[in-house]
């Protein structure tokens, strides 16, 4: 048993998918969550930034003591082959349980990914999904647009904007026929409704951020990590930037007020 907190981070709002899928397999445990919104967003950025922020990042969490990261960040676990890891901390991205949940979930083995454009020039999700089944065929699509509207709370179900960009990117997708599509950046979920109608009922969306909570809560579980305290745990939250919008966007996705939890650091001095 374990009582630390688990870290989380990402580069704003998108890692509180996981962190909302977290809470509800295991609300038992502590969560420290950082969102980098003073330099969101990370996909337009090179490969050396990107690194050099996820350095940040995970320096400030294990500052704080996590017994385990987890990176809620399809950019950066893009690029986790190239990222040094703490050590004697399990760390987790995003990239494998993504693909494995979406190589099972796929009939026709069409598989649509959707991403930044930094996670799609890698073609990380390409390679994991060759290594899982060679016969899956891959669409992908950059949509570098969906973080700044998440951001700036453009995510309501009937927001013409977030739809109109939407119908522009994922036409394509829709129109090559594939039965499972990635959300393989983690802030993408928070708009899933307006991205489910606009590819249509019959295909399934792949949440990143849920897809690796539960892998989490397994690592937890086999590594004897689980927290064994009776009560609800409590979540921190860390930004970069002003604590405002985060809490109010934040709180709209968490379905709770979180603005006394949502604290401001200096991200340079990790
Ligand atoms: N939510 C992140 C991802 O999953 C980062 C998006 C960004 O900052 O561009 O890729």
């Amino acid at each position: 048993m374990d009582n630390r907190p688990i870290g989380v981070f990402d580069s704003g709002l998108g890692g509180l998918t996981a962190v909302k899928e977290l809470l509800e397999i295991m609300p038992q445990e502590h969560i420290v969550y950082f969102g980098d919104t003073g330099r969101v967003p990370y996909g337009s950025r090179s490969q050396e930034t990107i690194l050099k922020y996820a350095a940040q990042d995970i320096h400030f969490l294990t500052e704080n003591r996590v017994k385990m990261i987890v990176v809620a960040c399809g950019t950066v676990s893009s690029l986790a082959r190239n990222l040094k890891k703490p050590q004697g901390v399990p760390f987790i991205d995003v990239l494998h349980p993504t693909a494995l949940a979406a190589s099972a979930a796929t009939r026709n083995k069409r598989v649509g990914v959707i991403g930044t454009s930094a996670t799609i020039r890698s073609g990380s999700y390409r390679r994991a999904l060759a290594e899982i089944d060679s016969e899956i065929q891959v669409y992908d699509r950059e949509c570098p647009l969906f973080v700044p509207l998440v951001e700036n709370g453009f995510v309501a179900d009937d927001d013409e904007v977030t739809r109109l960009v939407a119908e522009r990117y994922l036409g394509e997708l829709r129109d090559a026929g594939v039965d499972t599509l990635i959300m393989g950046c983690t802030h993408y979920p928070i708009i899933s409704r307006i991205i489910g109608a606009t590819m249509g009922k019959e295909v399934t969306l792949i949440d990143s951020g849920r897809e690796t909570a539960f892998c989490c809560s397994k690592v937890l579980e086999e590594r004897g990590l689980l927290c064994d305290r009776p009560a609800k745990g409590d979540c921190s939250f860390y930004v970069s930037d002003r604590v405002d919008d985060f809490s109010r966007i934040a709180g709209i996705f968490l379905g709770r007020d979180i603005g006394q939890e949502v604290h401001q650091i200096d991200i340079n001095r990790y």
